[in-house]
């Protein structure tokens, strides 16, 4: 057993940790003890610090489970927030429209809603809104095509995600309340015009077959067609995946196509080494940006009985954090870590924990790989002498890293 270091007590939401979260990190995981209690903020929880551990907690569900949620706050177990069988088998319905035949189908789609956007961004220059003339509205259209709902109204579907991840981390219980329920009702409208047709069709009990066929090909038809464990999903599920895969798919790339933009920017000799040798250096600054700038910085697991983590004895029935963003930069896992680099091994930098790991690790993690891919190619190839153009500022919620705004110069 390790006693906890002289440390004062850590805190994710102090001004020096929201300006910039790494160095306190860093003292963390030098301080021979990565783990430290958070007991300012509304529900205790105690924080991972390094890469070996956080990866060992995240491979070990049994111990460490996802059945109370993956924020601090104790959530009720449905849907992705629960353990193995179900969560298997609930994860099993969503994820084959993330597999690499449905990605590659889907790419045209992305490739044509990301030149739209560059082509109204590049006719607004000079300066530019990186965040709110691309980095947002794209990532939200892609979930749309692949939810089935239209894409225009991004701006409420963005505010409806913002919101519903807020209250994750334990915000105003009646402002979410009025948004989950504004959420439910938006897509109880899309599923019950479903199961009219269905009906209409004379159909009464809903198949896989009848996808594509009689019900549109996307998410929504899955949530109603696909089997849960011989049965359908209930109403409460189904709105949980569709909220989930909404809210999934957005800020997190957001984040991405900011952060990395950012960095390649901030030392232009980056920016002009990525021009030079796209093929080569785009796959290895998105991985690098992903291990240097999480966009989610961590999520959480609960204890399932008494285990001793980083030589520290922690209770059942405790919340952990497992900061993604401070085990990305752990010197014991990756050489000179603090810098942002671009020659680095693409398949040891693709080790990182940003896209966590086992068996909640995100399954969207090929979607938003080839989005960010598209979109470094048109920015190279349209925007060649982009520059920043003022200072970044970061997303509010002390657990998302990425840039709410990143003016910039597009030449
Ligand atoms: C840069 C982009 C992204 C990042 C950094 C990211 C990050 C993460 C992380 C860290 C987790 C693991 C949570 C945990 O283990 O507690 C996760 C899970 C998840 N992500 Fe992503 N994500 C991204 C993009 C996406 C996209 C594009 C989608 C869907 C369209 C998506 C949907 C999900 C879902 C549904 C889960 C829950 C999986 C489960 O519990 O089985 N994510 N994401």
């Amino acid at each position: 057993m390790t006693d906890l270091p002289d440390l004062p007590p850590y805190d994710p939401t102090s001004a020096e940790s929201l300006a910039d979260p790494f160095p306190e990190y860093a003292r963390r995981r030098a301080g021979g003890c990565p783990i430290a209690p958070v007991e300012s903020l509304e529900v205790p929880f105690w924080t991972l610090f390094g890469y070996d551990d956080i990866r060992s907690a995240l491979l070990a569900p049994k111990t460490f489970s996802n059945r109370y949620g993956n924020t601090p706050v104790f959530q009720k177990s449905i849907g992705f927030f629960a353990d193995a069988p179900t969560h298997t088998h609930f994860r099993a319905i969503f994820r084959k429209r993330l597999s690499p035949e449905s990605l590659a189908a889907l790419k045209p789609q992305v490739q044509a809603l990301a030149e739209r956007l560059l082509a109204d961004m590049l006719a607004k220059g000079p300066l530019v809104e990186l965040h709110d003339d691309f980095a947002l509205p794209l990532p939200v259209k892609v979930v749309s095509i692949l939810l089935g709902i239209p894409g225009e109204d991004y701006p409420r579907l963005k505010h409806w995600s913002d919101a519903l991840m807020d209250n994750a981390f334990g915000k105003d219980n009646q402002a979410f309340l009025e948004v989950y329920q504004g959420v439910c009702a938006f897509f109880d409208a899309f599923l019950d015009e479903r199961y009219a047709t269905l009906a209409a069709a004379g159909i009464e009990t809903p198949a896989l077959e009848h996808i594509g066929t009689v019900l549109p090909d996307d998410w929504i038809s899955d949530a109603i067609c696909a089997d849960y464990m011989g049965r359908k999903l209930t109403r409460d599920e189904q709105r949980i995946a569709l909220m989930g895969l909404l809210v999934g798919g957005n800020e997190t790339t957001t984040s991405l196509i900011t952060n990395v933009m950012w960095r390649l920017l901030e030392r232009p000799e980056l920016w002009e080494q990525t021009k030079a040798d796209p093929d080569r250096l785009i796959p290895v600054a998105i991985e690098e940006s992903l291990r240097f700038d999480a966009p989610t910085l961590g999520t959480f697991r609960t204890t399932l009985c008494p285990v001793e983590v980083a030589g520290v004895e922690i209770d059942a029935k405790q919340k952990l954090m497992m900061a993604y963003g401070a085990a990305n930069r752990d010197p014991k896992m990756f050489e000179d870590p603090e810098t942002f680099r671009l020659d680095r091994d693409l398949k040891t930098v693709s080790r990182h924990l940003a896209f966590g790991a086992g068996s909640h690790s995100c399954p969207g993690a090929p979607l938003s790989r080839m989005e960010v891919g598209i979109v470094l190619r048109l920015f190279v190839q349209h925007m060649p002498q982009v520059a920043l153009a003022g200072p970044a500022e970061r997303s509010v919620g002390y657990n998302f890293w990425g840039r709410r705004s990143l003016p910039l110069c597009i030449g």
